[in-house]
């Protein structure tokens, strides 16, 4: 044959592979989620999530510490809250002592340089497990907003750079924003889980907090995953309303959103690889059916290859290894 063009010429050596490599990920384009539990000297495996834990906050910091020193630049607190504190109001969600904000402060304490992100919504701390009161068997927009306002502001008080709402109430963003300001938190940014569909990939999560909805599912406010034109009025909607980062979550199943914002945006996208993606990865990895790394160096770079300038991931430790070693 005398061919023109031989496309694996770019493909022949590792040198030119990655000469030409058109993504590459760094512990900067990273942020961790952490589950934060009462206690001290705590380090509980979660049972959906091998090898990912639930620390208490002493550990937590040390885990900060460590997370910081490999590179990574941002963190994304969860919290478990003790049954005996919930209600329908997310009461303890606002308590300036409670186990979120102390965590916020003894981390900005601790390594002041780390980017400390929060979540926002009220499942954690809700007897029902949904993200908003609950009245009559739904789940109230404009209540809701009323608190998660005030949770920002708090978690702001306590030294958050950024506040991440999660619950996919209406007009969530804008209050949000109102509120900062009308507080004087005019460098705390919001990012805005913008495109958060209703899916099953969030199981191992709820197990890690114990906040699975005692009564229905999410799907009258998180959204329907037939849509993608949804995702753009969401997206477009929240950036409006004042999201500095928004987000599409989960990940892999949903890179077409991802890369449907990318060329219709401006604002930096997060996608989030969800707790059930990780759960799959490792329970295949564990029957010897995928080569962990592999699948996570992958999954992660086909990631940012779809439009993503951040990743939340429970990989992302392993991922810095892999790529340092
Ligand atoms: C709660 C929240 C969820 C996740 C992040 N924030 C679960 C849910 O919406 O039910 C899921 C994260 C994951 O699965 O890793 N608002």
């Amino acid at each position: 044959m005398y061919l023109q063009k031989r496309n694996r010429i770019l493909r022949q050596s590792p040198a030119i592979r990655s000469m030409v490599a058109e993504t590459v990920v760094t512990p900067n384009d990273f942020i961790v989620p952490l589950f934060i539990v009462e206690g001290s000297n705590v380090r509980e495996e979660i049972s959906s999530m091998t090898n990912y834990y639930r620390l208490s906050l002493d550990n937590t910091v040390a885990e900060v510490k460590q997370l910081y020193a490999m590179g990574v630049k941002c963190i994304l607190l969860f919290i478990k809250c003790d049954d005996a504190l919930k209600d329908n109001k997310g009461t303890e969600a606002l308590n300036p002592n409670g186990l979120m904000q102390r965590s916020i402060r003894a981390i900005k304490d601790a390594v002041p340089e780390m980017c400390v992100m929060t979540d926002i919504a009220l499942d954690p701390f809700s007897s029902y497990g949904h993200d908003g009161i609950v009245e009559n068997n739904q789940i109230v927009n404009d209540a809701t907003v009323e608190v998660l306002a005030k949770m920002s502001v708090s978690h702001a008080q306590a030294g958050a750079d950024f506040v991440a709402p999660s619950d996919m109430m209406d007009g969530r963003i804008g209050a949000i924003r109102k509120a900062l300001e009308e507080n004087n938190f005019t460098n705390t940014g919001i990012m805005s889980y913008s495109a958060k569909y209703a899916s099953c990939f969030y199981g191992p999560f709820r197990d890690a907090l114990d906040s699975a909805p005692g009564f229905g599912d999410k799907k009258t406010y998180q959204m329907d995953v037939a849509n993608s034109n949804e995702a753009v009025r969401e997206t477009l909607l929240d950036i409006e309303e004042g999201a500095d980062i928004v987000m599409v979550k989960p990940g892999l199943p949903y890179l077409d959103i991802v890369q449907k914002l990318a060329t219709q945006i401006h604002v930096p996208i997060s996608v989030y690889q969800v707790s059930g993606e990780y759960a799959m990865i490792k329970a295949a990895a564990e029957k010897g059916w995928l080569n962990e790394e592999k699948a996570i160096i992958e999954s992660i770079t086909s990631i940012k290859r779809a439009g993503a300038s951040l990743i939340a991931s429970y990989f992302a430790k392993d991922f810095i290894k892999i790529i340092n070693a």
